[in-house]
């Protein structure tokens, strides 16, 4: 059973990295035939969608497909099978990443079709997942709107793949180790230290429960 956890952080270790992999970690301790893949946005070299619309030319070569042919070409079609999908992303200016956008144009847009009944050529409906990782703290992200500004395409990615994605906001992050060498007086070091040490691990395990219900949604046990 395929899980792809696709990371739209730059940084390959840190939060979003690492609360993805939790996921993956509770996934697989969950399905003795589990397989679990991490996708590094930023590693592979694309673009968003560029409005050619070859996935919607009717009786054409890439109808329902992405024909553009770059780092995201092969993979694209790939994930479409996976039986499982997370998707992970650190907020910036309060959206998801720019690459994270990117790759969510290429992947949904082909998905997409403009019919009364909001058809999906999805291959498959699986169950999915969005893991947020932020700065702001819970309340503050509550009072400035992220879930409802984050809503928008999370309804898309449920109604192409069936289901409402499951969610997990992770707030008041560490963004670096030493606040001391960096211009961050608003943020009180000791608070973020404690924040780390006590609050992200139980991020990890909610993260961990959060790949679990996944195999669960996949294996058709919810
Ligand atoms: C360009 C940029 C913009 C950011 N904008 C926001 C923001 O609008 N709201 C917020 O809460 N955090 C913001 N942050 C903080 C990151 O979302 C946060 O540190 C996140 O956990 C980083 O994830 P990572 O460790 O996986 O890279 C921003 C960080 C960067 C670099």
């Amino acid at each position: 059973m395929q899980i792809y956890a696709i990371n739209g952080s730059p940084r390959k270790t840190w939060n979003t990295a690492t609360i993805l992999q939790n996921v993956l970690d509770g996934f697989a301790e969950s399905r003795e035939d589990a397989l679990t893949e991490m996708i590094d946005l930023y590693s592979l070299d694309y673009k968003g969608c560029v409005s050619c619309f070859e996935c919607k030319r009717l009786g054409g070569p890439s109808y329902g497909r992405c024909a553009v042919r770059d780092g995201l070409g092969a993979l694209l079609p790939r994930i479409l099978q996976a039986d499982a999908l997370v998707i992970g992303s650190p907020i910036y200016f309060g959206d998801v990443s720019g690459m994270l956008r990117a790759f969510l144009e290429r992947l949904l847009f082909p998905c997409l079709v403009y019919d009364k009944a909001h058809s999906s050529l999805a291959p498959r409906k699986i169950p999915t997942a969005f893991v947020y990782t932020m700065n702001l703290p819970r309340a503050a992200m509550e009072e400035r709107g992220y879930p409802q500004r984050l809503a928008a395409m999370e309804s898309y990615v449920g109604r192409l793949f069936g289901s409402a994605p499951r969610l997990l906001h992770v707030c008041d992050t560490l963004q670096f180790k030493d606040y001391s060498r960096y211009k961050m007086e608003i943020f009180s070091a000791e608070e973020k230290a404690r924040q780390r040490e006590l609050e992200f691990p139980a991020d990890c395990r909610r993260a961990r429960e959060l790949g679990a219900a996944l195999a669960a949604d996949a294996a058709g046990e919810a």
